[in-house]
């Protein structure tokens, strides 16, 4: 067979002895350009990842399985995506990330890739931008870290700083106890050990069928980590040999075992966004609607923090996602197919589960309802979603006055302020927050209350915004609105004082203001200057979509395919 590969490395002409020639300077023989399939390894590594550190040894090992199967690795970098160093934020950068592992990989001679991801956006945007390539492709995940441990208890990433900083605001903690937790918190390589969004989006790979089966939660201090990296090198080979491409294993019913599997995990919202845009890339339809009915009949099935107790270790050694898909049963696609050529079904048959306290029974689940609900109405027509396993079952339907920050500013301005005209009945409003707005859409949505609610005792309220929010985090919060308030949505004509309805089990989210009203306010809205007049920052603004369509590029929606670029020289 004959690969693309050999456009490059086959001619024995002025342009062959050019493409071999320079690669030589490397030590690389002969024999490897002898006509044997070209594996990119499409490196997320970055010092400023601190998940994504230890890539380069990951990376090596998948070398080894490459070469032990007859195949030619070559490692290469794409930008990383640290999320909690970059500024404004990570999903600002997604898209351009999807950009450079999409044109890397066509300029350059693969014929199939091994993508590594492990910090939120990577994974999303690494699949974004192979998927519009649409070469055989095999994700390898950096696998969670080790439990943090603090004081004699485990500890989860983020889920416990966003309890910790609520504790030191309400005086329940020492500023003293909150810095000793930093180190005992992240203690090992590897991504939050939460069902964080990288959980989560490692457990939508493996359900997707992107993944081999275990990538999602072995932790990434384990051996086994390094051996299933072997194992993906040698797989991906075989994969390019079988043409077995994406868009083979990303089908419909990928895409639905995603959403279940998502619910069952108690995952991430931001699961939705990045599904959606995974889903535009490869052209397959799927829909915000669709997270709502198929999520409806998945239990949670899960007990990880945030939403319950255990950490990213004890899914792995309670059996991990293959025991869920298992569990899954009829819920599931059996006859989905997977990267390592077999099926979803032939792959999680008898996986078993050793820990029923960490992975439940789909008869006796942990949470009733493990998927995400999208609520709509004059507050967001276009949907917005909220996870009722991380919410208050009494806040879920309710009437409060609006408190409103019009943007990020205002809000830190504001919130600490004891004379703020706010009480636990109040719905906390903001704006300006969404894709276009802030730019990029951050995980700002989980408002932290107010001290003087705090200091009542009180740890929810419910929140609305056009914001993300962290997978780690929790409470009554209502996201993603759409239409954004930066685009006009009906978000951005909220005032103080309104009066708002959420009621979830009937998927209603209702601005109590009548419609004439609405129209004078809107009439009277101005949408806030773009951020900036140049570069990404303002290609970003002008082709940004809304979140209920995945928030990617409109231009980039849709894939282009691996076909040979024309000759450099
Ligand atoms: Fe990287 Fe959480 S900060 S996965």
């Amino acid at each position: 067979m004959k690969f693309r590969s050999a456009a490059w490395f086959g001619p024995a002409d002025r342009d062959g002895f050019i493409h071999r020639s320079w690669m030589k300077n490397q030590g690389l023989p002969d024999h490897l350009f002898d006509g044997r399939p070209v594996i990119g390894i499409c490196n997320t590594w970055s010092e400023l990842t601190p998940c994504n550190s230890h890539f380069r040894r990951i990376a090596d090992h998948v070398k080894r399985g490459v070469y032990e199967a007859g195949g030619f690795p070559l490692e290469f970098p794409v930008m990383s995506l640290g999320e909690t160093l970059m500024r404004p934020t990570t999903m600002l950068f997604r898209n351009l990330v999807s950009m450079d592992v999409e044109e890397s990989i066509r300029a350059n001679p693969i014929d199939g890739v091994v993508l590594l991801a492990g910090c939120d956006k990577t994974t999303p945007a690494l699949l974004m931008g192979a998927a519009s390539c649409d070469l055989p492709a095999l994700m390898l995940s950096g696998g969670p870290m080790l439990n943090g441990k603090f004081r004699g208890r485990d500890i989860g990433s983020g889920t416990d700083v966003w309890k910790f900083s609520e504790d030191v605001r309400s005086g329940a903690m020492t500023m003293c106890e909150f810095m000793d937790a930093e180190a005992c918190m992240s203690r090992s390589a590897g991504h939050c050990m939460t069902m964080g969004t990288a959980s989560t989006m490692a457990c939508m790979v493996e359900a997707l069928g992107m993944g081999l089966p275990s990538n999602a939660a072995i932790p990434a201090a384990d051996s086994r980590r390094y051996a299933l990296a072997h194992l993906a090198g040698r797989r991906i080979v075989a994969m390019v040999n079988e043409d077995l491409r994406m868009s083979k294993v990303l089908t419909r019913k990928a895409f639905e075992n995603a959403i279940r599997a998502v619910g069952a995990v108690g995952g991430s919202t931001n699961a939705v966004i990045h599904l959606l845009a995974i889903a535009g890339r490869v052209g397959v339809k799927v829909t915000l609607e669709d997270w709502d009915t198929l999520g409806r009949a998945v239990p949670c099935l899960v007990n990880l923090m945030p939403s319950g107790k255990y950490l990213m270790e004890d899914f792995y050694y309670a059996g991990g996602l293959p025991a869920v898909m298992r569990e899954l049963g009829d819920l599931s696609h059996g006859d989905a197919m997977t990267v390592n050529g077999k099926t979803m079904g032939e792959n999680v048959a008898g996986a078993p589960c050793y820990d029923r306290d960490v992975i439940k029974p789909l008869s006796d689940p942990f949470k009733a309802d493990g998927g995400l609900a999208v609520v709509r109405g004059n507050l967001s027509p276009n949907g917005a979603v909220i996870k009722p396993s991380a919410a208050t079952p009494a806040l879920m339907k309710h009437r409060g006055r609006a408190v409103v920050f019009e943007n990020i500013d205002d809000f830190r301005a504001r919130i600490d302020d004891d004379s703020l005209d706010i009480d636990p009945s109040c719905v906390m409003v903001l704006k300006n927050c969404g894709p276009r707005g802030y730019p990029g859409m951050p995980e700002t949505g989980n408002m932290p209350l107010p001290p003087k609610i705090l200091k009542q005792g009180v740890t929810d309220m419910i929140r609305i915004s056009d914001a993300r929010m962290s997978g780690t985090a929790y409470g009554t919060v209502v996201l993603h609105v759409s239409p954004e308030a930066a685009a006009g949505g009906a978000l951005a004509l909220v005032k103080n004082g309104d009066m708002i309805e959420l009621d979830v089990a009937a998927r209603r989210l209702h601005l109590d203001v009548p419609e004439t009203e609405l129209a004078t306010r809107r009439s009277a809205w101005k949408p806030p200057q773009p951020p900036s007049e140049r570069g990404y920052y303002q290609l970003y603004h002008q082709h940004v979509l809304q979140a209920d369509r995945g928030a990617d590029l409109d231009f980039l929606v849709g894939k282009s395919g691996a076909e040979i670029p024309k000759e450099c020289h």
